[in-house]
């Protein structure tokens, strides 16, 4: 019997064949004849239910029964029949089960159901035995399979950023340290000093990775430039860091961003991209994980099936910033007490409050805003020449529900005024001579965005919080497990 051919149970057919399933007992319901056994194998919400009548069962199975629990493992072979109930399609005829692993119900977190998710974040070595966070793993796992067969469809070519670097891509100093130094050791390092020579308090860092100062990442886009320089079109897709200090529901210290860079290209082309990108990855959720949108939609947000069409269905909004502004500005004087931050004008960062009345309230859609101020955006984006020098080629996609979901520019290609805007922002020109390079030797216009992939799981699956949106969240006073 142990021949029969394992199925996966988002896989289950009616058939005549004796097939093996194995996975973690749900639920246990014993009556008079017969017993019930929900099986779920992680390859889908439903599962399995398994009917085990006694008087065809065999001897070893009896035994079995009495000890199956919530959260044991098992394997369990029979027929795949019509199911005789009403709430599932097929159910499994068993012949035989028996227990793999045991799970004791007294000590076994999840024996009871309905935990908060708060709950959850403290176990999140079990969590994805839950359905919600199995169903954020599935889709996760779909989107981000959805963004490599988009972007090698464009024929993008993917390359992989290195984590560890000395360069602040955002120069936002928002950097973890990678250091070699023996934490012993550093009450005896050189002290740091300042411009003028100067001993500081600190320890001279510079000697972190064997001689070279190293943090790690913000953002993979500097080396994704490089590339683009050379094979036209690029992305990267992997981890990056933050070392803020944020304890928000979308912020994480470990995240990670999809950036795509395209070269001979401009902020337009990088808004089309951006926009043909998230149609085909919500398309794909759409087509691949109707059961666990449908869960979604049913106990985190009841528009979400909708709100996910109509970002496949309609084009986006553009608004340029100031028009953004503008309006933002109209609706704040009716009741400025209603809002947190209520002082906007040309200048302002946005908060998230502003981000969600433009993509929920004032367009009820994606919005790219664009054509940001100078005094708020990175070093590296293109300067507006149309627009007096106080605004960037840069665009922010805000989305319902999240904010900010992707962040991109056109990047100044021209070496004086990438040298000349580095000189105002007092950064070392010395330390990019490589990122230089690429306009001092057959410069391109470029653009490229990033897209912070945990907001994307977020607002697909209609979750609150990013910490649910990765399996093992990074955030102030979180690394374990
Ligand atoms: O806007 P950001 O900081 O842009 C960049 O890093 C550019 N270098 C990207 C590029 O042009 N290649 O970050 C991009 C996106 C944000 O829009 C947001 O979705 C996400 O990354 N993000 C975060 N996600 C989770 N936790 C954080 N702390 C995040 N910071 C940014
Ligand atoms: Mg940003």
């Amino acid at each position: 019997a142990t021949t029969a051919r394992r199925v996966k149970t988002a896989e289950a057919e009616v058939s005549e064949e004796q097939v093996s399933i194995k996975g973690w007992v749900r639920t246990v319901r014993k009556q008079k004849t017969l017993a019930f056994v929900e099986v779920n194998d992680g390859s889908n919400m439903s599962g399995i239910q398994c009917v085990l009548p006694f008087d065809t069962v065999d001897e070893d199975t009896m035994k079995e029964i009495d000890n199956l629990t919530t959260g044991c493992s098992v394997h369990a072979i029979g027929q795949i029949i019509k199911s005789q109930g009403g709430k599932q399609a097929v159910e499994l005829s068993a012949s035989s089960l028996r227990i793999v692993g045991e799970c004791p119900g007294d000590t076994f977190p999840l024996a009871k159901k309905r935990h908060s998710l708060e709950y959850l974040r403290t176990i999140a070595h079990l969590r994805p035995r839950t359905n919600t966070i199995a169903a954020v793993a599935r889709v996760r796992s779909t989107l981000a399979g959805s963004i490599h067969k988009f972007f090698q469809g464009e024929g993008f070519n993917y390359v992989q950023t290195p984590l560890i670097t000395a360069s602040d891509c955002e120069g936002a100093g928002e950097m973890f340290r990678v250091t070699t130094l023996d934490i012993d050791d550093v009450a005896s390092l050189p002290r740091a000093k300042d411009d003028e020579g100067k001993e500081l308090a600190g320890v001279d860092y510079a000697e972190d990775f064997f001689g070279k100062a190293a943090f790690l990442t913000v953002s993979g886009q500097l080396g994704g430039e490089t590339h683009a320089c050379a094979l036209g079109d690029v992305y990267t897709f992997g981890p990056t860091f933050r070392a803020e200090n944020s304890q928000t529901t979308r912020h994480l210290a470990e995240f990670w961003m999809v950036e795509p860079e395209m070269a001979f290209a401009d902020l337009t082309s990088a808004m089309d991209n951006a926009e043909a990108m998230l149609k085909a990855c919500v398309g794909d959720v759409i087509e691949k994980c109707d059961e666990d949108l449908e869960f979604f939609g049913k106990f985190f947000d009841k528009g979400l099936k909708a709100r996910l069409d109509k970002v496949v269905s309609k084009p986006f909004v553009r608004c340029e910033y100031r028009d953004a502004i503008k309006y933002l500005q109209e609706e704040i004087a009716k009741d400025p007490s209603k809002w947190q931050f209520p002082d906007v004008e040309f200048g302002t960062d946005l908060a998230t409050e502003h981000e969600r009345w433009l993509a929920e309230t004032k367009f009820d859609s994606a919005v790219f805003v664009y054509n940001y101020p100078k005094s708020i955006k990175a070093f590296y984006m293109r300067d507006n020449d149309e627009d007096g020098g106080e605004t960037v080629n840069a665009m922010d996609l805000l989305v319902p529900g999240v904010g900010e979901l992707v962040g991109g520019s056109q990047r100044e290609e021209r070496m004086d005024v990438l040298v000349e805007k580095m000189k105002e922002l007092d950064l070392d020109v010395e330390d990019y001579w490589w990122y230089l390079d690429l306009r001092r030797f057959g410069s391109v216009p470029h653009a490229g965005y990033g897209l912070g992939f945990e907001r994307l799981v977020t607002y697909v699956c209609g979750i609150e919080n990013i910490r649910d949106a990765i399996a093992f969240p990074r955030y102030p006073g979180n690394a374990e497990f």
